[in-house]
């Protein structure tokens, strides 16, 4: 039985002040302990945000990390220094890293290989623009996409990975994708997984889904079957919205 997930990812919101005020509520609340809760400041708050968040459930992950350990890289920030703060996770792939900081493929399995060598899980981020969407070919640049995180993946890796569907057209937008839109992608992810490697382990991998979820539309897209929670930016940013977006799986 899969678990479900929620994770806000801040991304470059939320200074000091703002990250406890949100954490300290967040922290006053609780859910069904099946489901796992994350939330992902900016790196100077990670250490914050953990230190709030002592002896609660929820988990800091980063929003980015490089893939050397070490070196001459004027800005970024390596896995070591993540474990050293006990941050075990990291999102990669985002479109925004994809887009705004050309991150590709290549930049992006190195980062994954880094990871999950170093005993990181990782939430894979992958999605169709909505030029692919409309040209018919997003089910071809999916896989192609997925082709980054499957190939050469271990059996044994994959209980470090955690997927996220975000169709880039509704990221920010708010236009997102239909529950049915989203559930065709899922399942296809899921038969693609079992292909390549079985169906049991396809049917145990978490995969969420992310663009523009809201309190009002994230109950009937965690509803559909393939769907096991969400990656959600906007309106993580607000705790009475992310929290109604906790409770809305919590009642699935
Ligand atoms: P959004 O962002 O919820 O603001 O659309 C989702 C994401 O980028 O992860």
């Amino acid at each position: 039985m899969r678990k479900k997930v929620i994770i806000g990812n801040w991304k470059m919101n939320n200074d000091k002040q703002e990250t406890e005020n949100l954490l300290l509520n967040l922290k006053n609340k609780t859910w069904n302990k099946e489901i796992e809760v994350k939330v992902s400041p900016s790196f100077v708050n990670l250490e914050y945000a953990q230190k709030i968040l002592k002896n609660s459930p929820v988990e800091v992950v980063a929003q980015n990390m490089h893939y050397e350990e070490k070196g001459a890289f004027t800005g970024e920030i390596s896995y070591k220094m993540l474990k050293s703060i006990n941050v075990n996770s990291v999102i990669i792939g985002h479109s925004e890293r994809r887009t705004l900081f050309y991150e590709n493929d290549d930049t992006i399995k190195r980062k994954i290989k880094t990871a999950l060598d170093n005993e990181m899980k990782v939430i894979f981020c992958f999605g169709e623009s909505l030029e692919d969407r409309k040209e018919k070919r997003h089910i071809k640049i999916i896989s192609k996409q997925l082709d980054v995180i499957t190939n050469g993946l271990k059996i044994n890796q994959w209980n470090q990975i955690i997927l996220a569907y975000e169709p880039v057209w509704a990221i920010g937008t708010g236009l997102n994708a239909t529950p049915e839109q989203a559930q065709e992608i899922h399942k296809h992810v899921r038969k693609e997984i079992a292909t390549t490697f079985n169906k049991n382990l396809a049917d145990s991998v978490q995969i969420l889904y992310g663009g523009s979820l809201k309190p009002n539309n994230s109950k009937e897209i965690f509803f559909q079957p393939d769907i096991d929670g969400g990656l959600i930016g906007g309106a993580s940013l607000s705790f009475e919205d992310f929290y109604s977006i906790i409770r809305s799986i919590d009642k699935n």
